[in-house]
């Protein structure tokens, strides 16, 4: 029987182990979960040092690093895990958004254990993967709820009505909240990646610089975003002050932009609880990971009755046990691939 057609009579069951891979950008992720819910391994290589000195991801050498290090860190994950292939019963991938040639190590290799093991291939979404990072953190957590997404590549405020339908309530209209991090990282002089070095300088400044407001006199939905303009107002304000002759303080500088670009995902993210009348709200992607962020959004919800699922910084941003997670919803509804699977560089939000 050819892989296709075993796997169209494949038996699938509620008590499955996903082993999640997660090639998209310069980790490598291998974790294997348990139910969806829980983490029996998480293997995480990173070549994040490897682009500093280019300051920013290189896709060429982020694809070499992947090849380098996934059996590794899949062979780890087994071993931590005190399993063999043959006790995983589905094999979850990040199918896109990513770099094309790194998230094709990722798929390729997924594909080959699939077939060698004769389990399901299951392609997941990066998008979704980040969401589905708020079912590990807290076990109970069912839909509906709102989750405030902010990653290097995407920015929105998605209502979940349940597992598998989404609502988009707002998103960016240009640049992502993580990428604006990394450019303004890039103004101020700080290495890559950009958002923890911009988050550890704020603390040494204070939020005294007036930035402009996002959208004013924006036509489309009041809860997108828009980072470019924000991000270009911090380009001038630097390149003003330095013609002037006037020192700039970095420390306000990144204190004064976390705050014109974290609030206002707060803000937005209370309005559409309030429409929702949702209780629960998470936060996932790599800005999830800022203290800032995670502070802000503790203190607006207390005294209102909303629960705040903040997951682990490390699961934040990229891992394996996201795509584990959200590869096991994918495999309960039989959302299987065949071997022709490809990478995508981009995927739809929902
Ligand atoms: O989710 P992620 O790991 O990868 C994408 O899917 O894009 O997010 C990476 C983004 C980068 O732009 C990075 O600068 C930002 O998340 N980031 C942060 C922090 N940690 C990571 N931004 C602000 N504060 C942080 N602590
Ligand atoms: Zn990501």
């Amino acid at each position: 029987m050819n892989y296709k057609d075993k796997i169209s009579n494949f038996n699938i069951s509620n008590d499955a182990v996903i082993m999640g891979i997660e090639t998209s950008c310069d980790e490598t992720a291998v974790a294997i979960i348990k139910n969806g819910r829980e983490i029996l391994a998480d293997e995480i290589i990173s070549s994040a040092t490897e682009h500093v000195r280019f300051g920013g991801v290189v896709p060429e050498i982020a694809s070499r690093a992947h090849t380098t290090a996934i059996l590794t860190a899949t062979q780890n994950a087994l071993k931590n895990a005190n399993l063999t292939l043959n006790d995983v019963d589905a094999f979850a991938v990040t199918e896109g958004a990513g770099l094309l040639g790194a998230l094709l190590v990722g798929v390729s290799f997924a594909k080959a254990l699939a077939f060698a093991t004769g389990k399901p291939l299951v392609p997941v979404s990066h998008i979704r993967g980040h969401i589905a990072a708020s079912y590990l953190a807290d076990k109970d957590l069912k839909p509906p709820f709102v989750s405030i997404l902010a990653s290097g590549g995407h920015t929105a405020v998605i209502a979940v009505k349940d597992y598998y339908d989404f609502e988009i309530y707002g998103s960016t209209i240009d640049d992502a909240v993580g990428e604006a991090f990394d450019k303004v990282a890039r103004i101020l002089g700080l290495n890559y990646p950009g958002g923890p070095n911009v988050e550890r300088l704020a603390k040494e400044g204070k939020n005294c610089i007036a930035l402009p407001k996002m959208l004013k006199n924006y036509k489309g939905s009041e809860f997108d975003f828009s980072y470019s303009g924000l991000k270009t107002a911090v380009i001038n304000y630097v390149h003003n002050s330095l013609d002037r002759g006037q020192q700039i303080n970095k420390a306000d500088v990144a204190a004064s932009f976390q705050s014109a670009a974290l609030d206002v995902l707060v803000e937005k993210a209370l309005k559409v609880i309030k429409i929702t009348g949702y209780d629960t709200l998470t936060i996932s992607g790599g800005v999830a990971a800022n203290g800032y962020l995670r502070e802000k959004l503790t203190k607006a919800v207390q005294n209102k009755n909303i629960k705040l699922v903040l997951p682990e910084k490390r699961y934040c941003t990229d891992n394996g046990a996201m795509i584990g997670a959200e590869g096991y919803l994918q495999y309960l509804k039989g959302n299987f691939a065949d071997l022709s699977l490809n990478a995508k560089a981009v995927v739809a939000l929902k």
